[in-house]
């Protein structure tokens, strides 16, 4: 196989376009120039349909974890109450965030593997009148759930004032955001996952009701202050040195975004799904998630009595280099994650699920080889 060329299958980073590999080789620029500061607007105004927003968009150097933490800093005081939606690893990266902002917190635990209802929510709604904000994660990276965050925010707004604030880390760029139309008032993204980058980015939109909450926020902060890129924003730059290469790619990343199409993107995750679900059907393994729980971005499987999912994950990568991911925490070794996001096509399914087939026949699964990759291509072939 190619050792130099891996097929990273992981739900992020992932592959990067060679067009947008390309853009990040240009010269270095400061960024208080002119060429600079066009940049900029452009990538600031384009990037404003991913989330479905009007309002701004900060581009932060930092990843994925340095938005989480903008928007607590940013919006939760002392001892304000918050609600925290735990579907995973990374909503309770959410809650830990929180307490170290000192937020008096109601955790919604949902067992992982299973999405948040709005139904679940608002009970907690109703016993906690005065929450300041409510976080939820949009696409649980650990378990493969896409929460219905449309739902979940209608239920926020229904009967609280509460902000609603939602790490789209892993999946903004791949699924429907309508921030402004659901109502979302932070909405957090990184480069490395669906928008085709390496790691570094961090983006983050913020809604005109947040920025109330974040006006009257005395937390102590600098970096992560959003006043400050607010400010910034204004004259087409950053408060601090941006991570100009990747917004060279950013920018390359948002033309090939336009020509495709939101809307097609949208299909082309959520074709890919399909065929990565049908297949794991047909070869008769356990899904981790529903079908109208999982994200279009990445999907987990649980291991069986007749294999290891570290072994199996062993063999792809050394007999077939390619790398699919694991389980977080207590799933450790008990599933593995396939991911089928941002540079990545419906064909490239079918090889991933050819791979996994070899691999577990390898490991003496008793599977029907052919099988996953047969529904995959019945799949593809019905669109
Ligand atoms: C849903 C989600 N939130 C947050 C993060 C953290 O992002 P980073 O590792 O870029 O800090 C990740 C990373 O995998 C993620 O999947």
């Amino acid at each position: 196989m190619f050792a130099n060329d891996p097929r990273l299958r992981i739900p992020g980073p992932t592959p990067i376009p060679p067009r947008v590999q390309q853009a990040m080789l240009q010269p270095m620029i400061g960024h208080r120039s002119a060429q600079f500061s066009s940049i900029f607007e452009s990538i600031s105004e384009r990037i404003k349909p991913v989330f479905g927003t009007k309002e701004d968009v900060f581009l932060v150097a930092g990843t994925g974890t340095s938005g989480l933490e903008m928007a607590v800093a940013n919006t939760v005081n002392p001892e304000d109450e918050v609600i925290v939606i735990i579907t995973g690893n990374f909503g309770e990266r959410f809650a830990k965030i929180a307490k170290q902002y000192g937020a008096v917190i109601h955790t919604l635990e949902i067992p992982w593997g299973e999405a948040c209802t709005a139904e679940q929510l608002q009970p907690l709604l109703q016993s906690h009148p005065k929450v300041k904000a409510v976080f939820a994660t949009y696409c649980e990276t650990s378990t493969g759930v896409l929460n219905p965050i449309e739902s979940l925010a209608g239920a926020v707004r229904a009967q609280s004032d509460a902000l609603f604030i939602v790490d789209a880390v892993s999946c903004l760029g791949a699924v429907p955001c309508e921030m402004d139309q659901w109502g979302l008032d932070i909405v957090v993204t990184g480069s490395q996952k669906a928008f085709m980058l390496p790691t570094g980015l961090c983006m983050i939109a913020v809604s005109d009701r947040a920025w109330k909450s974040i006006e009257q926020c005395h937390n102590p902060r600098f970096y992560l202050d959003l006043k400050a890129y607010k400010k910034n924003l204004a004259k087409n730059t950053t408060p601090y040195t941006p991570a100009i290469s990747i917004l060279f790619g950013l920018n390359e990343a948002l033309s090939m975004m336009e020509e495709e199409g939101l809307d097609q993107i949208f299909k082309r995750h959520e074709l890919m799904k399909n065929m990565c679900r049908s297949a794991i059907k047909a070869l008769g393994l356990p899904l981790m998630t529903t079908d109208k729980d999982a994200s279009p971005t990445v999907t987990s499987v649980y291991g069986t009595e007749s294999f290891d999912c570290d072994e199996l994950r062993g063999i792809m990568r050394k007999k077939y280099n390619t790398i699919i991911a694991g389980g977080q925490q207590h799933l450790t070794g008990k599933i593995i994650r396939i991911g089928h996001m941002g540079y990545s096509q419906p064909i490239e399914v079918i090889s991933d699920i050819a791979i996994l087939e070899m691999s577990l026949k390898q490991l003496n699964v008793d599977i029907p080889l052919g099988a996953g990759v047969k529904a995959a291509q019945e799949v593809l072939l019905n669109v």
